[in-house]
């Protein structure tokens, strides 16, 4: 008999979503129709300039060869260019810029890079999944601070944390803005964190996967615009979100070069890169697709204002998020008891509404569920009516 211990997938709890994924597919198979606000999967087409210009590139036989895991070289002078037009930063192509099979990819294979088991890391609570599972795998130990509203109060307690541990974190992992929380920052935010960071010398690892889905004026910084943070910073995007390019696996981590140069040398054990002719389309996608992005983060405000507009007038208060394209909403008192797992079941059953509960970014988030807006304004305003149900009675 074959030994079924498996280190690394056993350190990994039960997927929580995928409870919610089989309770909705079995809905769907009895003939429900659900509305699905679950998973942050982008609902709408990439812009056609992207996908004409995988179908011309993908024609030249010379890009089906292995392509170059640090990404081609246009495409880091295009992430280049990306970074320094919307962000004001400059970045070496050689050494500042690694290409990734979307960002997830990434963030997880840095961990593995660069961590050990002696290593601990500070990662916000609640948070996108890989940024604390990533540092599992890696076999590091992880530090959860909860996120507070008010930025400072957590930035302090970050820093309590530090100085409270016997072996010092090795790393801090940043999302803003942030999913699932929507919480956004500010650049003195980002400047507190660096100061930490260069005061007891830690990494910082700040994921910007939303900075393109803001709204009501408000412009989600760069961590790399605080001077000096490439000392000790990197951060992440990815193509998946504001360019609706979820299945492509495009992203990209800029910064710091020593470690640029750990996850580069990790990925060329591990992969070959993204087949060439997607990062030729995601050039374009970079390069000219700027009015694209604007029309997609429309998109999204006029859900987030159906939304929440919705809800508010249902009697669920919800306040409006400034980025990204999600609603993190607490659960309604009446159903607080039940936590956010058995909260979301019933949304299904009863509202026929999916939304992933809470507790799967972490047990900070057991008190709410996060809605994705991955279906229309109508499709949204059958799933207020559909909620409407469950607060009434
Ligand atoms: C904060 C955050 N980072 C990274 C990702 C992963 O994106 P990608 O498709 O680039 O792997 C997501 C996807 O939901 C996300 O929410």
């Amino acid at each position: 008999m074959p030994d079924y211990k498996f280190d690394n997938a056993d350190k990994l709890p039960p997927y929580i979503f995928s409870q919610i994924n089989e309770i909705k597919s079995k809905a769907r198979s009895d003939g429900q129709d659900i509305i699905d606000l679950g998973m942050g999967n982008p609902d709408q087409p990439t812009p056609d300039v992207v996908v004409d210009k995988l179908i011309e590139t993908v024609r030249n036989p010379l890009t089906h060869r292995y392509s170059q895991s640090a990404g081609i070289p246009k495409l880091r002078l295009a992430i280049s260019d990306w970074y320094s037009r919307k962000h004001g930063v400059d970045l070496d192509c050689e050494n500042e810029i690694v290409t990734c099979m979307g960002s997830k990819e990434g963030i997880a294979h840095l961990s593995l890079a660069t961590l050990s088991s002696e290593d601990s890391v500070i990662v916000q609570s609640p948070t996108y999944p890989i940024h604390s599972y990533g540092v599992v795998i890696a076999g590091a130990k992880l530090k959860s601070i909860p996120l507070k509203s008010n930025l400072d109060d957590f930035v302090n307690d970050i820093e309590t944390a530090i100085l409270s541990s016997v072996n010092k974190p090795k790393m801090i992992i940043l999302n803003f803005p942030s999913n699932p929380t929507t919480q956004s920052a500010d650049i003195s935010f980002f400047k507190r964190v660096v100061d930490i960071g260069k005061k007891y010398d830690i990494w910082i690892i700040h994921d910007l996967a939303y900075s393109d889905i803001v709204f009501d004026g408000y412009k989600a910084p760069s961590i790399l615009e605080v001077e000096g943070a490439k000392d000790i910073a990197v951060e992440f995007f990815t193509l998946s979100k504001s360019y609706n390019m979820p299945g492509w696996r495009v992203g990209f981590c800029c910064g710091n070069e020593d470690l640029i140069k750990a996850l580069k040398k990790i990925k060329s054990y591990l992969d070959y890169g993204t087949f060439t002719p997607i990062q030729v389309a995601a050039i374009k996608a970079l390069n000219d697709c700027d009015s694209e992005v604007d029309k997609i983060c429309n998109m999204y405000k006029s859900r987030r204002d159906e939304l929440c507009e919705g809800l508010n007038r249902i009697g669920w208060p919800i306040e409006k998020p400034l980025a990204t394209m999600f609603v993190w909403a607490r659960i309604p008192s009446k159903y607080e008891h039940l936590g956010s797992l058995e909260f979301s079941k019933l949304l299904i059953s009863k509202s026929k509404v999916a939304v992933s509960p809470g507790a799967g970014f972490g047990a900070d988030g057991d008190k709410f569920v996060r809605f994705s807006l991955i279906e229309n304004e109508q499709r949204i305003r059958q799933a207020v009516r559909g909620i409407k149900n469950i607060l009434g009675s």
